[in-house]
């Protein structure tokens, strides 16, 4: 693992940008921060509540509901690990006003919180890292008061483009096997990123108890002109700082020789053409 990647703080301050240029990180950065609002106007957030932004990060909800609401609310940011809520300190100290925040490092399995004792709780991107996500709804279910409500965005990575159906079987070599490679992968249970979709979560937030989970499935389309860089970026950039590049990925298959003439036929087939991928991703809302 390189060093760039060596923590979640690094990762979400560097190795996600890592493949992209100036004007797709602030598009990033706008699609984030709309992502953002949207989970915090589903929350419904209402004078005195008592907020968790569980998988915090570097705070994008928690800070969002901060700017939203002032001293209004209480909001507790939750991490697994601590350099999360270091970077979130270091931003709450940069704030001129004082906030009701508090910082609680805890696993999303074993909120260290009692039973009913928060008005909201928002995830970002962190059931998708989560192998157990039904332990993980389970444990939101139990930590929200009764009315209660968890508002969520998650990315469905297994419904995205993947690559073979960008090309086709005359332009790479042994196209049928790396497309079942990447079909076994992506479709792997054990894998957090992608032994998911919006049918289980629903079946998830059903089996913890919420009486009305509701999953609104989004696709996005993105068009853009591929360039040899960015196609070797799908091979190499980490999807979280402890789990595998793409590459790794068909590395399990193929020998690396194999795998390198694979994303060298794949950049060569795709250089300089218009290409449209899809992201699939949910937005979670559901009432205790
Ligand atoms: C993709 S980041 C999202 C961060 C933030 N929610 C955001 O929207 O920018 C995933 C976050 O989940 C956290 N995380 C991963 N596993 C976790 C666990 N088992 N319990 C709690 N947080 C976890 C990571 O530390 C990281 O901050």
């Amino acid at each position: 693992m390189s060093d760039i990647c060596k923590n979640w703080t690094q990762w979400l301050q560097k190795t996600r940008f890592a493949h992209m240029n100036e004007e797709q990180i602030q598009q990033t950065f706008r699609w984030l921060f709309a992502i953002r609002d949207v989970v915090i106007s589903k929350a419904d957030i209402k004078k005195a509540d008592k907020i968790i932004d569980i998988g915090c990060g570097s705070g994008l909800l928690g800070f969002g509901v901060i700017e939203k609401f002032k001293d209004d609310v209480e909001i507790i940011f939750s991490d697994k690990f601590e350099d999360c809520l270091e970077e979130c300190k270091k931003l709450l100290g940069k704030c001129d006003v004082k906030y009701k925040a508090s910082f609680l490092q805890s696993d999303c399995l074993d909120i260290k919180l009692p039973d009913c004792s928060v008005d909201k709780a928002m995830t970002r991107s962190v059931l998708v890292h989560i192998v157990d996500k039904q332990k993980a709804i389970n444990e939101i279910c139990r930590i929200l008061k009764k009315g209660g409500i968890y508002s969520a965005f998650e990315p469905i990575i297994k419904s995205n483009t993947r690559y073979h159906e960008l090309t086709n079987p005359d332009e790479i070599t042994d196209w049928q096997t790396f497309k079942e490679a990447e079909d076994e992968f992506m479709s792997d249970m054990n894998d957090p990123l992608v032994n998911f979709d919006a049918q289980s979560i629903a079946n998830n937030l059903d089996l913890a108890g919420f009486s009305d989970g509701d999953v609104d499935v989004c696709d996005t389309p993105s068009t853009y002109i591929a360039t040899k860089n960015s196609i070797k970026q799908w091979f190499m950039s980490a999807p979280s700082p402890d789990r595998p590049t793409s590459k790794e990925r068909f590395l399990k298959y193929f020998d690396e020789e194999k795998v390198n003439n694979y994303i060298e036929e794949m950049q060569n087939a795709l250089h300089n053409k218009m290409i449209t991928v899809n992201s699939k991703t949910v937005f979670i809302r559901a009432t205790k």
